[in-house]
């Protein structure tokens, strides 16, 4: 099949959290598997430098943008058979220090940069002369698409590909004022209740669940969750009128980047037949952040972007009262300054035991899944989540709330004895979460079983290989469909 992927985030070209890592894994695994991918994306700042080997597409693209034109223009880069990036290069929009920030400030033209963005991508959808079977766009900043390529259809696109929506994460649906509903040039009808507006609002998932043919979301629990009012951030009683065209697909992972051999930012190689290179990073790990170098002191650690989904009231508070049996802490992570400043605190306090780094910082992240004991993923909700899919394969137990796609890729003891690979509590509390630390301690104290544990984490599988299937399923059954 030719499919045609959207996303504002696309590793290795640009990254803020776990959409980045799913597209370009999807993208290359669909190319892998012997399909056509390509996938559009905005050339953000320095990418011309760090990708040299990006070609000038002679292409113009020239679109309105409610009475006024804004052009674009385009590069592309194959970085393997089969898989071709589209950079959409708009300087004004996107050459700025950050993807939708600064400083924590969100740039006030978001909802333009990428309506302009989206309205890219439906016309490469339309005239790009490699025709697409299929339209997959990911998250609300390509939300609109759908519609749009509706639109198109209706003025003389003769036949438009399906769409597919990914829904990586409904807490974040892309809502401006009305007013931004004219820079899309849609007829107001799309406004409606049935469409884009939300509570007077423009809200641009809505409008993407209400025109693609297909929803997924990025697992199966979370497809379940975001149906109900808990989970639903006021779109559930909309998503369960669409139930019949809602499924959910746990991510994979791309084992290429996340191996615990042959890793160019890890110190030692190691695999659950010899593990003792795992040993070693998790020195060198104490070493760089500053730790006392401790081979027997349990070693829990977290890489998160630092909002109130991943949890972290909750770990602040069973952390607290944890550190008196002193275990160690660290944490990579970056974002609300409130919760930032929170965890440099508790660094200060306790420096023999917490270390902390905030910023952004890909090998860091990669050390730390491989140096831990224990990773700690404690979200109130979580679509999906890749750090405890990542820690599986890097033999460190992850302590996690079942909740979304955390219930779904870690087995618990009381599910099953024999493949146990991790710790899941329920409550949303510290309580419950210094419970579950509690029963990581008595697991570390106990090695056969520790080490029953680390086996049967490596052991899983969470490749692309399979994923892709479930998504070429969904895919085929839209171009049936149409
Ligand atoms: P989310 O997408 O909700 O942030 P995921 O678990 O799906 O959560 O994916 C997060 C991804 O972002 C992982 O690849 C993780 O390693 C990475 N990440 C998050 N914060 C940082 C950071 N501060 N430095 C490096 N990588 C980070
Ligand atoms: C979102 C979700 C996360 C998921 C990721 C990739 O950022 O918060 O749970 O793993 O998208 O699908």
């Amino acid at each position: 099949m030719k499919i045609l992927l959207a996303s504002s985030e696309v590793h290795p070209y640009s990254k803020t959290g776990g959409l980045a890592d799913m597209v370009g894994a999807l993208a290359k695994a669909l190319a892998h598997a012997g399909h056509e991918a390509a996938i559009v994306t905005p050339l953000y700042r320095g990418l011309r430098e760090k990708f040299p080997d990006m070609r000038h597409v002679d292409w113009y693209l020239n679109l309105p943008m409610g009475s006024r034109m804004v052009e674009a223009q385009l590069w592309s880069l194959e970085p393997q058979p089969g898989l071709t990036i589209y950079f959409v290069d708009q300087p004004g929009y996107f050459d700025r220090a950050g993807i939708y920030h600064e400083a924590n400030i969100s740039y006030l033209d978001n909802a333009e940069r990428f309506i302009f963005f989206s309205k890219c991508v439906a016309h490469l959808a339309r005239y790009l002369p490699w025709r697409p079977d299929l339209v997959h766009v990911h998250d609300w900043q390509v939300g609109l698409v759908p519609a749009l390529m509706v639109q198109q259809h209706r003025e003389g696109w003769i036949k438009p590909p399906p769409t597919c929506l990914t829904i990586h994460n409904l807490a974040y649906q892309g809502v401006f004022a009305p007013d931004t509903f004219n820079l899309t040039n849609l007829p107001e009808e799309f406004f409606g209740i049935e469409g884009a507006e939300f509570y007077g609002q423009l809200n641009c998932l809505k409008a993407g669940i209400a025109f693609a043919d297909r929803i997924t979301t990025v697992s199966p629990r979370y497809a379940r969750e975001i149906t109900t009012e808990e989970f639903g951030c006021g779109l559930d009683g909309f998503l369960r009128n669409r139930q019949g065209k809602l499924t959910g697909i746990l991510n994979g992972v791309d084992y290429g980047d996340w191996t615990t051999t042959k890793n160019r930012f890890l110190k030692a190689s190691y695999s659950a037949a010899r593990i003792r290179g795992k040993e070693r990073n998790k020195l060198v790990l104490q070493h760089e952040m500053g730790l006392p170098m401790s081979p027997k002191t349990p070693l829990f650690g977290t890489v998160s972007r630092l909002a109130e989904q991943k949890g972290v009231d909750i770990q602040l508070g069973a952390l607290e009262e944890m550190l008196s049996t002193g275990l160690q802490f660290v944490l990579l992570g970056s974002g609300s300054p409130l919760f930032e400043r929170a965890y440099l605190d508790l660094a200060r306090r306790y420096p023999t035991q917490v270390a902390v780094r905030i910023g952004f910082n890909e090998g860091l992240s990669h050390r730390i899944e491989a140096g831990c004991d224990f990773y700690l993923m404690p979200s109130h909700f979580e679509p999906c989540g890749l750090n405890q899919m990542y820690s599986l394969r890097y033999g460190t137990i992850p302590v996690v709330r079942a909740v979304g796609g955390l219930d779904d890729s870690v087995v618990d003891y009381t599910a099953s004895a024999e493949l146990a690979d991790g710790i899941k509590f329920r409550e949303y509390t510290a309580v419950a979460l210094a419970k579950a630390i509690r029963k990581a301690l008595a697991l570390y104290e106990n090695p056969t079983l520790f080490r029953h544990y680390r086996r049967n984490a490596m052991s899983v599988d969470f490749s692309w290989e399979r994923t892709v299937e479930d998504y070429l399923r969904v895919y085929r059954g839209a171009v049936g469909a149409a």
